[in-house]
């Protein structure tokens, strides 16, 4: 099995560019779908759910392929299939969102629910109250989500909670639904701002995307552009964690600065500095953490997935924090490997006491899900002596080249063992 290996202590000292956001992407990719042309996205990250996201398209018979490692082209003039695989919807939950730009160009959809996974149940149902609004007829049946619609209208839509791929999902569709979609507590996520964005290049009609209500009037048809996507926020919190759990000082390059406000913030709260430029940020730290509490809130407030890994740096601190996950009802599943570490935290519930130790030991450890990898790797950097980190297939979801990033700056890391693909080809 590959495995990485971490030998703590190092400080991060240096320059690294941040690639971008593969939420961002994932939910443009599912948007491409929308437009009887040609679409090519730059700087997408070379990871797993791109990849799957490919697939994805592939199946849906829409030409879709990487044009080198951080470049995709998507021809969506034809779907030629409205079903997506089970599969690849139970790899990767973001694909669900092709459902309704498949029912608004073929009016006709078929796909799998996707099943809840390590942070929580993560139902579908505010997607779906979004698609019948829209004037969609949805079946659940067999765990299967089909929805049909001879024609699609605009529709006041109310989320119970500022869902990012609801808001998305949503948006996506009404792009295309004739007359006007209000959404209402829509999330205000960059990545929902970026797909605004996109969607309007290619020809929508969308206004307030960034605030609380979004407004799209219809139009008959997109066209496909080139777009750039933008930086992913949490592997600049991740990077940026990494350095203040070293008392490293590294300066991020490709950062929208505004997109990771409440994690920056919360860093200078532990005494790390923090200076923001226009699309780079330096970060400092010359002494040990300072305990700070946390709440996860829907953006702006400090994002979930940022929760992981600065709990692990929080392990560490000097003072006891608390730290509770307002947004997933299962987050702190790496309280456990962090505990092998010789953390002390107490965890119920939704929330996890975290009293900070001066230092954790390395120990084999096991990621259950693509941020607790990220903390499992911030815990290892800063640990005496050598961790040993599986479950890379989370990790390899969501971060491009982690490892040679951190090498770059310094970090005693390596990657051995073997790929969990080419152990199945030894089989
Ligand atoms: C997106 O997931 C991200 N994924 C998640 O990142 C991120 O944690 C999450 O937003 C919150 O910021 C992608 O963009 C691919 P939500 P999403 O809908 O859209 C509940 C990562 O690590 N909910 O905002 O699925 C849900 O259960 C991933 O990159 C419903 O109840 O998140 C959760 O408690 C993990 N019904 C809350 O809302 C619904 O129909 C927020 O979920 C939809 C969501």
């Amino acid at each position: 099995m590959e495995k990485i290996y971490i030998v703590g202590g190092k400080r991060l000292l240096g320059d690294v560019r941040v690639s971008g956001s593969k939420n961002g992407t994932l939910a443009i990719m599912a948007g491409a779908l929308l437009a009887k042309g040609t679409t090519i996205l730059e700087d997408t990250p070379c990871i797993g759910d791109i990849q799957t996201m490919v697939e994805m398209l592939q199946q849906l018979g829409v030409h879709a392929r990487m044009l080198g490692k951080n470049r995709v082209e998507i021809d969506a003039t034809e779907i030629k299939n409205c079903e997506a695989p089970y599969d690849l919807v139970k790899k990767m939950r973001a694909s669900f969102c092709v459902t309704g730009p498949i029912l608004a160009r073929c009016g006709y959809a078929r796909v799998p629910m996707p099943g809840g996974c390590d942070i929580g149940a993560r139902p579908v149902d505010f997607h779906v109250k979004g698609l019948q609004a829209l004037g969609a007829t949805v079946n659940i049946e067999h765990g299967y989500v089909e929805a049909e619609a001879d024609k699609l209208h605009g529709a006041p839509v109310y989320l119970d909670f500022p869902s990012a791929g609801a808001t998305q999902h949503i948006m996506t569709v009404a792009c295309l639904a004739e007359g006007i979609t209000r959404i209402e507590n829509a999330a205000l996520e960059p990545e929902v701002v970026g797909l605004a964005n996109f969607l309007i290049a290619m020809g929508a009609k969308i206004s307030g995307a960034g605030t609380g209500t979004i407004e799209i009037e219809g139009v008959k048809e997109l066209r496909g552009i080139n777009y750039k996507v933008i930086p992913d926020r949490m592997e600049a919190g991740t990077l940026a964690i990494a350095a203040g759990i070293t008392r490293g000082e590294i300066v991020l390059s490709n950062v929208t600065s505004e997109h990771c406000t409440a994690v920056f913030q919360k860093l200078q709260e532990t005494g790390i500095h923090v200076f923001q430029g226009p699309d780079f940020v330096s970060i400092k730290a010359d002494a040990r953490p300072l305990a700070t509490d946390v709440k996860t809130m829907p953006h702006p407030g400090f994002p979930t997935d940022m929760q992981q890994p600065f709990s692990a740096m929080l392990a560490v601190a000097d003072g006891t924090s608390v730290v509770s996950e307002n947004v997933y009802e299962r987050r702190f599943r790496y309280v456990a490997e962090l505990q092998r570490m010789g953390a002390e935290i107490v965890q119920e519930g939704r929330t996890a006491i975290i009293k900070g130790v001066p230092k954790l030991t390395g120990a084999e450890v096991t990621a259950s899900d693509l941020r607790a990898g990220a903390a499992l790797i911030v815990a290892g950097l800063a640990a005496e002596g050598r961790s040993e980190i599986s479950g890379l297939e989370h990790v390899d979801r969501g971060y491009e080249d982690i490892m040679g990033k951190l090498a770059s700056l310094g970090a005693d890391i390596v990657r051995m063992g073997i790929p969990p693909e080419a152990a199945v080809k030894l089989a």
